[in-house]
Order: structure tokens, then C-alpha cells, then sequence
């Protein structure tokens, strides 16, 4: 199937109240509230990709027996669209979401799709619900497509069936703290092992970082770090977002992609722009221990989080069971904020896309 089959559209009987929409929309926070309308895609080995449909926002049926409530075959994506000053909608790069998510799918026995379909599969929801971008500064529209195993079967085997959803949620802030550099902890845990799923976005790597989390919130801290499996030393990524280390020698330096970090999509991005604003870019292993002695010398100036719902946010505070230390001047540093702002831009339409990552949808 392609993406110029038509989606049938279900109408909606009863949209959300416009001065219900409009007090979302005015303080939406993160993931707390769905638009009007999802799209759904079935998959049978027999029929491919088929039933693409707009429809109202609400509960799917599934049986008990469903593949995902019991092995947890299910991926998913995450991306923005925005309103631009003309009135007009752009998602940012949709097309590195469908690649990863074919990545992610083929990680975990399940069918690709088309780049062509996942991305017409947003504009069609991004388009029913045009109406639901919020009103705050900073505000976007999160997409999130997922896809789940809904063949009744329990033996242990990739299953013969699937649904593909898209959901949009209205999104202002990732962090509700709203503090100016978040705080993190740095786990005992680990997130993913080579050979493991950590490359893949896939909810089981998230269910397996809840623990972790909650023990980070019940420190009082806003996310969680991880380290590699083997050496538990080299900084790996938090449970949400890629990071970075600014340097007072020009350089930044990222975690390499090894099959146990997810390769964000914000962060590729980032490293374009590191490199063309003369940085030396370095994708090396960095260990919690220099982080530690480099914040203390001041070789390390800033260091910050970045992906799709974080956007770019700094990390001011690093704690383990062997004490904290805080980073750079433990608030939002100058090349960090830049980072921030020129990717903004670029996002917002307010700057030009000479690497051609804005889609516009009209
Ligand atoms: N790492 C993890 C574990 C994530 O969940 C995310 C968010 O999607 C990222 C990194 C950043 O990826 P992206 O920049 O593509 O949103
Ligand atoms: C995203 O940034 O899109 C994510 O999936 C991260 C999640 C913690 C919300």
C-alpha cells in the first residue's frame, strides 16, 4: 500500500468544547491531554498495510490474548509538529522517525512501513486536529505513532498481526519543575546491554527504566542517568533523552551510538549544528568518574539534555551514593542556551533550514 491510498475518515460525534480546547491549550504541560482524533493502520501477513483511517479519539479493543499485553511487542515514536508565524504547520525531520521507527520494528520481529505512509499517517491527524496547537510560548503538538502485536496467539513468536496508532497530545514544558537546569540521578540500574534492545524505541526499555526513574524522583531529582552494562562507568543516556558535555577547549562531546543508546534524533541534529558553529565535535566515551573530576577543574563548562519533548534543557546537578556535584555555574550555560536557540529556529521557522529537516504540512 501506498500513501496516496485515500484514509477514511470517521466522523467525529461530539469534539471537545472550544473554551475546553482553549484552557488546554493555554497550559498544557506534557502528555496529559489527546487531541480529538488518532489514525489506525492494520497489518495481516495476508494484506500488508491496510484500513488507514481518521477517526474520534478513544479506546481501541483488543483481545486478552494480544501479543503486546504479554510479550511487549510494541514500538513507538516521538516527534513535534509547530505553528509557524504564517499560520501554517511544519513537522521537524518526520522522515529520521520513520526510519527509526522501521529500525525499531525490525529489532523486534515486527513489519516495516513505508517512510511515505508513516509520515502521510501524521499529516492526516496533525490535520483533523489543527486546531489543537497550544497557545504558550514554546507549546508544539507531540505526535506520537505507535505500533502493537494484536494476534491472539501466546505462544512465544513474532506475531501475524499489528495495529499502527498515531495519538497527539498538546505540549508545553517536558519538566514541570520549570527550573532553569534539571538534576539527575545516576543509576545502579541498567538500561540496555550490547546485544540488547537499548538502540530500539521500544516501551519495554521503558518499563524497565520506571524503577530507576521513581527512585530519582524520590531523591528529588527530575531524571535518570544510566551507565553501560559491562563497566558500569561510561555515561550512556538518561531514561528520555540523549546528553551533551560543553568543554572550555571548544569541544563537545556526545556518547557514541553503539546499539545501547537511542540514536536521537535531536542529537544528530545537534552535532550539524555543533559542528557548524566551529566546535570540535567529538562521539566519544566519557565516565561518570572525569565528568566528576571535570566539573571540578572546570575543563567541563556545561553540560545538557537534549530530545524531541526535552528540546534542549541543561543539567545543573549530578548525584550518585557517593555524593553530588554540581555543573558549570549549575544553571543554563552559554553554549548551550545558543544551541537551543538555533535549533529553535530552525524548528519554529523563524530561521532558515538550509539542511532541509522542516516539512511543511500547509
Ligand atoms: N534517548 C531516549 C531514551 C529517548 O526516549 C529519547 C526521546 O525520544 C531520546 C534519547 C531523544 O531522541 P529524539 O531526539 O529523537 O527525540
Ligand atoms: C520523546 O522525547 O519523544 C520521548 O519519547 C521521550 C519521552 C521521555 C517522552
Amino acid at each position: 500500500m501506498t500513501a496516496d491510498i485515500a484514509f477514511t475518515r470517521l466522523p467525529h460525534p461530539a469534539s471537545t468544547a472550544a473554551e475546553v480546547r482553549a484552557a488546554v491549550l493555554a497550559d498544557p504541560g506534557f502528555g496529559k491531554t489527546f487531541t480529538d482524533h488518532m489514525v489506525t493502520i492494520d497489518w495481516s501477513e495476508a494484506a500488508g498495510w491496510h484500513n488507514p483511517t481518521v477517526m474520534p479519539y478513544g479506546p481501541i479493543a483488543l483481545d486478552p490474548a494480544a501479543a503486546v499485553l504479554h510479550y511487549a511487542q510494541e514500538i513507538f515514536e516521538g516527534l513535534k509538529a509547530y505553528r509557524f508565524n504564517d499560520g501554517g504547520t511544519a513537522l521537524f525531520r518526520p522522515e529520521a522517525n520513520a526510519r527509526r521507527f522501521n529500525a525499531s520494528a525490525a529489532r523486534l520481529a515486527m513489519p516495516e512501513m513505508p517512510e511515505a505512509l508513516f509520515v502521510e499517517a501524521i499529516r492526516q491527524l496533525v490535520a483533523a486536529d489543527h486546531d489543537w496547537f497550544p497557545t504558550v510560548d514554546g507549546g508544539s503538538l507531540y505526535l506520537r505513532p505507535f505500533m502493537i502485536a494484536t494476534e491472539a496467539f501466546l505462544g512465544v513468536r513474532p506475531a501475524k498481526q499489528y495495529k499502527f496508532i498515531v495519538i497527539a497530545s498538546p505540549a508545553g514544558n517536558y519538566f514541570k519543575s520549570g527550573a532553569p537546569a534539571v538534576s539527575i540521578w545516576v543509576s545502579d540500574y541498567t538500561r540496555a546491554a550490547p546485544g540488547g534492545t537499548g538502540a530500539a524505541k521500544c516501551g519495554g526499555n521503558y518499563a524497565a527504566s520506571l524503577v530507576p526513574t521513581a527512585e530519582a524522583f524520590a531523591r528529588g531529582h527530575d531524571q535518570v542517568l544510566f551507565l553501560d552494562a559491562a563497566e558500569h562507568r561510561w555515561i550512556e543516556e538518561l531514561g528520555g533523552m540523549n546528553l551533551f558535555f560543553v568543554f572550555a577547549n571548544g569541544s563537545i562531546l556526545t556518547p557514541p551510538l553503539g546499539g545501547t543508546i537511542l540514536p536521537g534524533i535531536t542529537r544528530d541534529s545537534l552535532l550539524q549544528l555543533a559542528r557548524e558553529e566551529g566546535l570540535t565535535v567529538r562521539e566519544e566515551r566519557y565516565s561518570i568518574d572525569q565528568w566528576r573530576a571535570d566539573a571540578a577543574s572546570g575543563a567541563l563548562l556545561e553540560a545538557f539534555a537534549c530530545g524531541t519533548a526535552a528540546v534542549v534543557t541543561p543539567v545543573g546537578k549530578v548525584a550518585d551514593p557517593d555524593g553530588e556535584f554540581i555543573v558549570g555555574s549549575g544553571g543554563p550555560g552559554q553554549l548551550t542556551g545558543k544551541l537551543k536557540d538555533r535549533l529553535v529556529a530552525i524548528q519554529r521557522g523563524t530561521a532558515p533550514d538550509p539542511h532541509g529537516w522542516v516539512m511543511r504540512l500547509d
